[in-house]
Order: structure tokens, then C-alpha cells, then sequence
């Protein structure tokens, strides 16, 4: 799997990152909607990790509470803010822009499943804070939320890889496809902050080594 990061350089440079990810500096090629899907295997690594969490959760077992609060974190930074943030401040409304409708559209279809999982994400927040408190009552709620989260993000991502990215690809041509890749470097450095996409990036490595391998 690749994950990339952008800057202005002549040539592109792959660096093996443990034995998971390859980082490969780009000099701003990449067209938005690829770097979207590579963003997507990452958020799906992540589904199979909190689905795995879920099972162990309703066979009694501990739940690690370091873990679980570092996957609410890259759910709401890397997913909703970062993710979700480049699909909605600017590969949607250029689509919309361009005749694929919003209300009633799959563009529109899109954004419900971004606020339906915002809810499940805030309702997993809150169960998880009971189930610190000594509810045992909260774990049954914090495995449901988790599995209709999954379901949901899955099923989202399948629609977006297979249709709506193709749709924006028939919409924008190679040049506005680059400009937005440079718009999404601006969003991360702006909005999430320098060196926090790797954070995330070396979460999600220790979280596959600990619940999938
Ligand atoms: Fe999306
Ligand atoms: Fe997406």
C-alpha cells in the first residue's frame, strides 16, 4: 500500500515505512480522486480492526482503553476531518458545479452517509465514556455503534471507489484532478497540521499488528 505526501520536487522517492507502508514523496501527480481511494484501504484496515475490537468485546474480553481512544481519534481527525474534508469542501462541490446533482443525487447521497457516521461516531464516543465510568451496560452499545459504523463506512467507500470517483473522473480533467490534489495538501497542513497524517499513518500500522496479524 502506498500513502503519499506532496511537495514540490523534480522526481518521486519511495521510502519503505516498517514492512506495511511505502511512503512515496510525489511532486504533486497524483490525481485527487487515486489519492482518495489509498486514503480509503487505510480507513477499510481500520474498519477490520474496530471489527475485530467488537468480537473480542462481546466474548468478554478487556477492552484496551489507549486503543479505543486512538481510533476515535484518527475516526474523527482522519476520516471526518482530513477525508471526509477534502470530499466535501472540494471534490463535491466541483462536482456539483459541473451538472451531477446535489439534492436527490449521489452527491447528496454521500453527504447523509457522512453525517449518519458523525452520529454513530458520537454515539460510540458517549458509550465508550459510560462504559469508563463502570457501566457494563455500555460495552453491548459500544460493540452495536461499532458494527453499524463498519457496515456503514464499507458500504460508503464501495459507492465512492466504483461510482461517484468515476463519475468525478468523466467530470474533471487531468489538470482540475492535479489542482485539487494541491488543494487537499493545503487542507492537511492547514486544518490537520503538519506531521499529524503520519501520526495516524504509524497508529493504524500498530493497531494492524496488534488485531490483525
Ligand atoms: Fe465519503
Ligand atoms: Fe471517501
Amino acid at each position: 500500500m502506498n500513502f503519499h505526501c506532496y511537495i514540490q520536487q523534480e522526481q518521486s522517492v519511495t521510502i519503505q515505512w516498517g514492512c506495511l507502508f511505502f511512503i512515496t514523496i510525489k511532486p504533486g501527480k497524483m490525481k485527487a480522486t487515486k489519492q482518495l481511494k489509498e486514503e480509503h484501504e487505510g480507513i477499510k484496515i481500520m474498519l477490520s480492526v474496530m471489527e475485530k475490537i467488537a468480537g473480542n468485546l462481546e466474548k468478554g474480553e478487556e477492552l484496551n482503553r489507549d486503543h479505543f481512544t486512538g481510533i476515535l481519534g484518527f475516526l474523527k481527525g482522519f476520516t471526518d476531518q482530513c477525508h471526509h474534508g477534502k470530499e466535501e469542501g472540494h471534490l463535491f462541490p466541483a462536482m456539483v458545479e459541473r451538472g451531477i446533482p446535489e439534492l436527490g443525487g449521489p452527491v447528496g447521497v454521500m453527504l447523509h452517509e457522512h453525517r449518519l457516521g458523525r452520529e454513530y461516531v458520537a454515539a460510540m464516543s458517549s458509550a465508550f465514556d459510560q462504559w469508563k465510568e463502570g457501566d457494563p451496560s455500555a460495552a453491548g452499545r459500544i460493540v452495536s455503534t461499532v458494527r453499524s459504523y463498519v457496515e456503514l463506512l464499507r458500504n460508503h467507500i464501495e459507492k465512492e471507489n466504483n461510482i461517484l470517483f468515476n463519475m468525478a473522473d468523466q467530470a474533471l480533467d487531468e489538470q482540475e484532478q492535479l489542482q485539487m490534489a494541491g488543494d487537499f495538501e493545503k487542507l492537511e497542513q492547514d486544518e490537520i497540521g503538519p506531521g499529524k497524517h503520519e501520526e495516524y499513518h504509524r497508529f493504524l500500522k500498530e493497531m494492524k499488528e496488534t488485531y490483525l496479524t
